[in-house]
């Protein structure tokens, strides 16, 4: 059965700007009320100033208002799934929690893991 947040992460991926390591990343999270948000890795050709998938999807939602956010999707075109970077990792902490994030590639293989599990032992404004 399809999932609409996959299929949208799988979509979005084919809008990246990945001209330098020609890596496709899509991204969608599901807010509280079920709509879903997008983004694609958009790279420079300083290399360092590039944006990940996650966190365009993120911060578009967020500057839409959104602050609340049920689940995350990661699409990439890899046998051996794609998950966030350490970076992506602590912004979808701070904004959605211990979430649940599905990993899932073009021939629709997937995994699931909590955010608390792949970033454990997290900073956040708990400790401030
Ligand atoms: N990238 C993402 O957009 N998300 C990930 O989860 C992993 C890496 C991007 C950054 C860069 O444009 C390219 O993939 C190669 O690292």
């Amino acid at each position: 059965m399809s999932d609409p947040l996959l299929d949208a992460a799988l979509a979005v991926r084919a809008h990246a700007f990945a001209p330098y390591s020609k890596f496709q990343v899509g991204a969608a999270v599901e807010d509280e009320n079920g709509r879903i948000h997008t983004g694609c890795n958009v790279e420079n050709a300083t290399y360092g100033l590039t944006v990940c998938a996650e966190r365009i999807a993120i911060f578009k939602a967020i500057s839409e208002g959104v602050r609340k956010f049920r689940r995350v999707a990661v699409a990439a075109d890899t046998d051996n799934l794609t998950p966030p970077c350490g970076a992506c990792r602590q912004i979808l902490w701070e904004f959605c929690g211990d979430v649940p994030v599905t990993l899932v590639n073009l021939q629709g293989k997937t995994e699931t893991y909590q955010l608390k599990d792949l970033f454990p032992k997290a900073f956040d404004a708990s400790y401030l």
